[in-house]
């Protein structure tokens, strides 16, 4: 069987047919599945019973894995997957959900607000791949909002007075919206925020799109107030439901996006009960704007 993708959203997202990801793909299949990350932002794939070493194996037909130091607040010696796999599950070591009080466990609640993966990295990510190893009964859909359908329906004037604009992203910034405001001065360090554009072009379509996250938490040369207001403001026009697709996990999924074209967030679950997801994380490659 051959593969087939067809679009399951009126503006993008496409849910791909025919194919083994646990299997070596060949160059042909590698291309026409880039070439629908290009024009769906999202692809959706069901029953792929894969390991994580299957996982990275696909992940890296895209581009290197993305080296994911400094983007938590988890000690090596805690973690429960391997280096390459990023752990967004509620699990902790010992294979159990994390207690409610934990730090990590909020930490990890950040996933829960809009955002763009890496973008408080200098090299935001390309590809993000998501697998569902264990779906908790209760909600956790993951939504993925087209950043470019939400460039587009802006006015002119809208894209005339961001077009330029550079923002401060940080990850002390969405947690910081969440009330975890104290960090060690190492992870001051780690956290420090990085510019990015708020409009980005596609470097393969060319097509522009608004570059929001809870990450981001200042403009350069704009009050901060102004600033947040004016993301806040863009945020929710970018995530009204005409933008949005609502991905429901089934045991087996595995959803890919581009970071690039589309922000996500993760909705309230039962975390009494386990959720088992895991990440693998294709690096981008080129900033969006100088650093300073
Ligand atoms: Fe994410």
């Amino acid at each position: 069987m051959s593969m087939v993708i067809r679009q399951i959203h009126p503006v993008f997202v496409g849910e791909v047919s025919g194919v083994d990801l646990t299997k070596p793909l060949s160059r042909e299949e590698v291309a026409a599945l880039e070439a629908g990350m290009d024009r769906y932002a999202v692809l959706v794939y069901h029953d792929q019973a894969i390991t994580d070493e299957q996982q990275m194996a696909f992940s890296v037909s895209f581009g290197p894995l993305e080296d994911a130091r400094g983007g938590n607040i988890i000690k090596p010696e805690d973690r429960r997957l391997q280096v390459g796999m990023n752990d967004v599950s509620n699990l902790g070591k010992d294979g159990r959900p994390m207690e409610r009080d934990s730090r990590q466990r909020a930490f990890n609640l950040g996933n829960m607000l809009w955002h763009s993966d890496s973008s408080f990295r200098p090299i935001p990510a390309k590809y993000s791949i998501l697998s569902a190893r264990l779906v908790n009964p209760v909600g956790g859909d993951t939504e993925y909002a087209d950043m470019r359908a939400a460039y587009d329906a802006l006015d002119s004037a809208t894209k005339a007075e961001i077009e330029d604009l550079v923002c401060e992203h940080s990850l002390m910034c969405s947690r910081g919206s969440l009330g975890m405001l104290d960090y060690s001065d190492e992870q001051r360090t780690m956290f420090k925020p990085v510019r990015q554009r708020l409009v980005r072009t596609h470097p393969v379509t060319g097509r522009p799109s608004l570059y929001l996250s809870s990450h981001a938490g200042a403009i350069l040369g704009m009050p901060m107030a102004e600033a947040r207001i004016l993301l806040r403001d863009l945020t929710e026009h970018a995530t009204q439901p005409a933008f949005v697709y609502a991905h429901r996990w089934r045991l087996g999924d595995i959803v890919m996006w581009d970071n690039r074209q589309v922000m996500h967030r993760v909705r309230r679950y039962d975390d009494t009960q386990p959720r088992d997801m895991r990440r693998t994380t294709v690096a981008g490659d080129r900033p969006t704007v100088a650093q300073a």
